[in-house]
């Protein structure tokens, strides 16, 4: 009998490989819990176009791993680092993806709480072509089922919403939009919307979210960038 390739070969798709250290949470209470709802929340979102597709997990004794698509072009913070600018229309179409991927996250009853420019990725920049960005990272994210508020400080400096430390009763959703606010910025300037000489003095400054200094690093951005950063 003769033997044949296969008509449709399965597609060659290059992955990412993220490992959680399963000995780093030997001593924590929650334990695996705690790697797992990783997995658990970015599987929810599977078909968010935005969100970077985790295609597989599996695990050995010491690690699990996240087999994700790969994202070719790096993370906004490293376009940043890289002095390459991003124009008004470039901000606008990375922008609008980001919030309407907010809004399925929201739906899905999910926040993130670690938006910021190293945890988005960049899927495809062909000349003349519009950004297209993946949500990555969901180290940080939780469901609320019940739309409960949230009462744990986590995040980055820099990102994190002035109402989880200055709300007793908590914070929800609204915490990543304040975040990608930040993002907003960051994009609009190259700088950052708060900084300090340590982290505790960032985030002294973000949680205070004093941005009255700000207007001389917006003198070239139109009025409709002003408006919706303010
Ligand atoms: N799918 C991917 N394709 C390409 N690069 C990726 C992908 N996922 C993650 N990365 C790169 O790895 C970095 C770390 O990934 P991630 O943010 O998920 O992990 P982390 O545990 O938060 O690590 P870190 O503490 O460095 O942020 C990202 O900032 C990005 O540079
Ligand atoms: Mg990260």
């Amino acid at each position: 009998m003769n033997r044949s390739e296969p008509t449709n070969p399965p597609p060659q798709v290059k992955v990412a490989i993220k490992q959680l250290n399963k000995r780093k949470i030997k001593d924590i209470d929650s334990g695996i819990e705690f790697l797992l709802n990783e997995i658990k929340v970015h599987w929810a979102l599977e078909h968010c176009v935005s969100v970077v597709r985790l295609l597989s997990i599996f695990e050995d004794e010491d690690y699990i791993y996240m087999v994700l698509e790969y994202q070719p072009n790096g993370t906004l913070l490293k376009t940043l680092k890289s002095n390459q600018k991003f124009n008004e229309p470039d901000v606008r179409v990375i922008i609008e993806q980001m919030l309407l991927a907010l809004d399925y996250l929201e739906r899905k009853k999910v926040v993130h709480r670690d938006i910021k420019p190293d945890n988005i990725l960049i899927n495809s920049i062909e000349d003349n072509s519009e950004y297209e960005i993946r949500i990555a990272d969901f180290g940080f994210a939780v469901f609320t089922p019940n739309d409960e508020l949230l009462t744990h400080k986590c995040g980055t400096p820099g990102y994190v919403a002035p109402e989880m430390f200055l709300n007793e009763a908590g914070y929800s959703y609204k915490a990543d939009v304040f975040s990608l606010g930040a993002v907003f910025f960051n994009l609009l300037t190259g700088r950052y919307l708060f900084s300090g000489d340590n982290m505790e003095q960032t985030l002294r400054r973000n949680v205070r979210c004093d941005i009255k200094g700000i207007q001389k690093y917006l003198e070239h951005t139109s009025n409709n960038c002003k408006d919706l950063i303010q």
